[in-house]
This record gives structure tokens, sequence and C-alpha cells, in this order.
């Protein structure tokens, strides 16, 4: 089956941080356990490259939009192999084919009649790119996001009809009930629509950094309009030659912050349905990594520097800490002190040294060959169901509570090396058989949690489980048992050495 994911197309009015890295990780992780499931899996991310954000950036610092777009699209292109992201694509809204499919998308929706031209006057949020609701100002007539002074904005523009999709909306609302979770986010979203929906702007005349409106060129699309249909214009030109979207349109999962649900849970679906395109299956959207208690920003300057934290303690473990740390949906908060911790206990202790214990033993008393017997029999039902219940919560984008399944066998077979002691078994040669099924059931259960590890850990799993002498990591194989005894294993090197 196809199975298409998508991230969030960053803004480039700067360098990306750890936010930027978390949802892209996570889309990531989603990607790859579905091609260890064998679906045909389609991932795309990129940048959101027009609008005010960019053209004010580039005017303070004395650059053209398009220089500052280059520069910082550069960045994000090289934070994915950083990040290890399997991106298929990866987007940027000034490509020429996103230009025209963006063209062509809204020409429908204004020659289907959703278009109409009109004065806006209202307050604008020059940083969020957005006109705020009544419910969306704060004391001062401020940015309830960035705590700046709105601007008073006049300008004629053309202007979608997104009131007349208010009971489409609805509908759509009342028969997906899993179009957006976690559930709060449904609800915030449904009170939104119910609350009654304005008429939005599709264009700016004031600015020209953007795409051209074709029935009138005097304006640009409001970069919203333009940033969301990255999702579905990406699949019209990401293969020369090809159309992927009839294969992977709808987008099946759209992973997002919990800052920009009005524009995916509201404006999204309404564009589609005017344009006679269907709506992606789930929206799932996750929190706020904090810092300090604070939403980590570039307007608040307090980041996290995804490349630092790489540089020193690998890829591996970013992608680890972000999704074990904090429970994907919520907001939680991020410490260099955290990451000390879980990579010392969770990752060397309760992991590394489980994998390094076990093919040491291995080697030490079988010449490293994993013994042909049968698994012991007092693990499996600790192991039983296990695959199942991680698909069925990555289905669901449960990324934290599916790691933390997957973690409680790793402990699990801690205790099992404590229980089994094989190096008082080794003392005794009447005990070799049981010997032999401890340390086959070590390999074994070592084997399952690592594929289930692949999608959060690749680096790492990939590396064991050609130690470990099976290098298959599908899904299919991640039963107690799967893999007959017999490989021949080889020791790596400490896979979470200390850090400095
Ligand atoms: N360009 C728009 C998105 C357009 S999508 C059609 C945008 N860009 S952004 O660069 O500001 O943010 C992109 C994503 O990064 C958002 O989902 C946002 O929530 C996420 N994050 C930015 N900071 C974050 C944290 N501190 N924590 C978690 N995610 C954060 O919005």
């Amino acid at each position: 089956m196809a199975y298409f994911v998508t991230t969030p197309i960053y803004y480039v009015n700067a360098a990306p941080h750890l936010g930027h890295a978390y949802s892209t990780i996570g889309a990531d992780i989603l990607a790859r356990h579905m091609r260890q499931r064998g679906e045909e899996v389609f991932f795309l991310t990129g940048t959101d490259e027009h609008g005010e954000p960019v053209a004010l950036a580039a005017e303070r610092l004395g650059v053209t939009p398009q220089e500052l777009a280059d520069t910082n699209a550069q960045h994000f292109r090289d934070l994915m192999p950083r990040i290890n992201a399997s991106n298929d694509f990866f987007i940027r809204t000034s490509d020429a084919g996103h230009k025209a499919a963006v063209q062509s998308v809204l020409q429908r929706v204004f020659d289907n009649g959703h278009v109409y031209r009109g004065m806006y006057e209202g307050w604008y949020c020059p940083r969020c790119a957005d006109f705020k609701t009544d419910q969306e100002i704060g004391p001062g007539d401020t940015c309830l996001i960035h705590g700046i002074p709105l601007l008073r904005e006049k300008e004629e523009n053309w202007f979608f009809r997104l009131s007349s999709f208010q009971a489409p909306l609805e509908a759509l609302y009342a028969e997906r009930p899993d179009f957006v979770s976690p559930r709060t986010r449904f609800n915030e979203a449904l009170s939104f629509i119910t609350g009654g929906l304005n008429d939005v702007s599709l264009t700016r005349a004031r600015i020209s950094w953007g795409i051209d409106v074709p029935w009138d060129p005097e304006h640009v699309f409001y970069v919203w309009f333009d940033a969301l249909l990255n999702y579905y214009t990406a699949l019209t030109y990401a293969r020369p030659g090809e159309d992927l979207t009839s294969t992977f349109w709808p987008a099946d999962l759209q992973v997002l912050g919990k800052d920009i649900l009005k524009f995916h849970a509201v404006f999204w679906p309404a564009l589609l349905m005017a344009a006679d395109l269907p709506v992606p299956r789930r929206l799932f959207i996750h929190g706020y990594l904090l810092l300090d208690g604070e939403k980590m920003s570039k307007s608040l300057g307090n980041v996290l520097d995804p490349f630092e934290v790489m540089d020193r303690f690998g890829t591996d473990a970013l992608r680890f800490y972000c999704f074990r740390e904090v429970s994907f949906g919520q907001d939680g908060s991020v410490s260099t002190a955290g990451f000390e911790s879980r990579y010392e206990t969770e990752l060397a202790n309760e992991y590394g040294n489980l994998a390094s214990r076990t093919l040491a033993m291995i080697t030490r008393y079988r010449e490293g060959q994993v013994p042909e017997v049968e698994v012991d029999p007092v693990l499996v039902p600790d192991f039983e169901g296990l695959a199942a219940e991680v698909a069925e919560l990555l289905d669901r984008a449960e990324i934290t509570q599916a790691l933390d399944r997957v973690w409680q066998r790793v402990r699990r077979l801690n205790r099992y090396v404590e229980e089994s002691a094989p190096w008082t078994l080794s003392k005794d040669p009447a005990r070799a058989g049981e010997l032999d099924v401890a340390l086959r059931s070590l390999a074994e259960g070592l084997r399952v949690v690592t594929v289930l590890l692949c999608p959060y850990l690749p680096a790492t799993a990939q590396t064991l489980l050609a130690a470990l002498g099976r290098p298959s990591d599908s899904l299919a194989g991640a039963e107690l048992g799967a893999e007959p005894g017999g490989a021949r294993v080889e020791r790596v090197a400490q896979l979470f050495p200390k850090v400095a």
C-alpha cells in the first residue's frame, strides 16, 4: 500500500533549530516504520520561502529574498541527512514546478466560483503572516504568539469564500473522528469551525515576493495558500515525467505543530474541497519542545542548535531523546542535562550494555555463533503481540508510546541477563544446554527490539543487526523466534560511548 507522510515546510527567515528537526524526525520515524512494513512510502519535507516574514528578514539583512531563501533553504536541506531523515523529496516553494501547480490549482478554485474581490481591513501579524480574528488579538492589539504590535491593514484583495465551507467542514469532522489527533486538537479545530468562519484573503497586493495570481498581475498569493499546496504540488513534479498524485494523494498523515493547526485543520481541507481534491486522511498535531519553560523559537532566541547536540551525542541519540523525553502530541521540556541523563542511563547502560554483553558472551562462550536451540519459553509471553502493538500505535502516530513498549522489553532483557546469569552457567559443563538457551534468547530478544528500534535509531540499529548476523529489518521478522539460531555474530565498538 502507498503511504504519504509530510512535515510542515519550514520558513527560510532563519536557520533550522531543534523544533524543526523535531517535526521532521517524527515524520521520519513513521516513514521508516511504514517501509519496514513493506509499504510504498513517499516522505516529503521542504521550505516555505515566500511572503512577508522572509521578505522582511531579507530587508533587515540587506539581501534579496531569493538570496536569503537560497542560503537558508540550503541549511534546511543540509539538516536532513544530518538527522538521518529519509525524505523522498525536498520541496522549495520557489521551485518552478511548485509555482505552476499552485497557479493551476488556485485558478480552478477561482473558476469554481470560490473567489471574489473585496476590501480587507483588520489586524495582521507580519511574523505569523496571519490576519487575526478577534479571539487572536492580545492586549493593546498585539500578537498572542509573538507579543509584537499588530499592524492595521487595509487593502483590496481577492478573498477565498471560507465561510461557504462551514457546513462541509462540519460534515468532515462528523464523519471522520480521526481526521485530527490528538483529540484535544480535533476539538479545538472543530470549535473554531462551529464558532463561525469568515472569508479570508487569498492574495496580497502590497508584497511582490510570492507566486503571481494568474487572473490579476497586481497580486501574489497569500503565502499560506501557496505553502499549504506544497503537499500536493510536490507530487506533480518530484519525479520528472511521473505524476505521483494518482498513487499518493490524498496524504495519509500530515505531521505539524499546534501553532499551525488552524491553517491545516480548517483552511486546508476547505481549499482542497474548493479545488475538487480529496482531503488528507489524518493530521497529527504535536506540541512544543520547551526550553526553560518557553517555546523554543527563533523570535524568542532560546533555541537549541540541533547540530551542536548531534556533534556531542550523535544523531540517533537526538532522535531518541526528543521522542522519549516528550510525549509526541504534548508540550514538554528538553535540556542538555536531560540529554546527558537519558543518554547515559538508557542508551549507554540499558541498551548499549545489553548489546555489548550479549555479543561478548556469545563470542566468549560459543565462539561467536548463536546456539541453534529454541528461545527460552519464559520470555515468549513478554514479547507476544509486541510488533502488532507497535504497528497499531504508529498507525496513530503514537511515537512515544510505541517506543515505551519497546523499551520495556529492553529492560526485560536486562533482567533476563541477571536471572539467567550466563557467567555462572558457563562454569558448569552440565549446564551447557541452559547456557545455549540463555544466549540464543538474548540474541533473539536483542534482534527483535533492535528491529523495532530501527525507525528511532536507524544507524545504531543497522550496525547491531549486522553484528547479530541477521541484517533484515522487516517488521515481519520482529517476532521472537522468527529467525533461526546459528548466526555468526561480531563484536562492535561501543554503541553509545561516553560523552566528554
Ligand atoms: N512555514 C510554516 C509552515 C507551513 S506548512 C504548509 C511554519 N514554519 S516554521 O518554520 O515556523 O515552523 C514549522 C514547524 O516547526 C511547525 O510545525 C512548528 O510547530 C515546528 N516548530 C517550530 N518550533 C517548535 C518547537 N519549539 N517545538 C516543536 N515544534 C516547533 O510554521
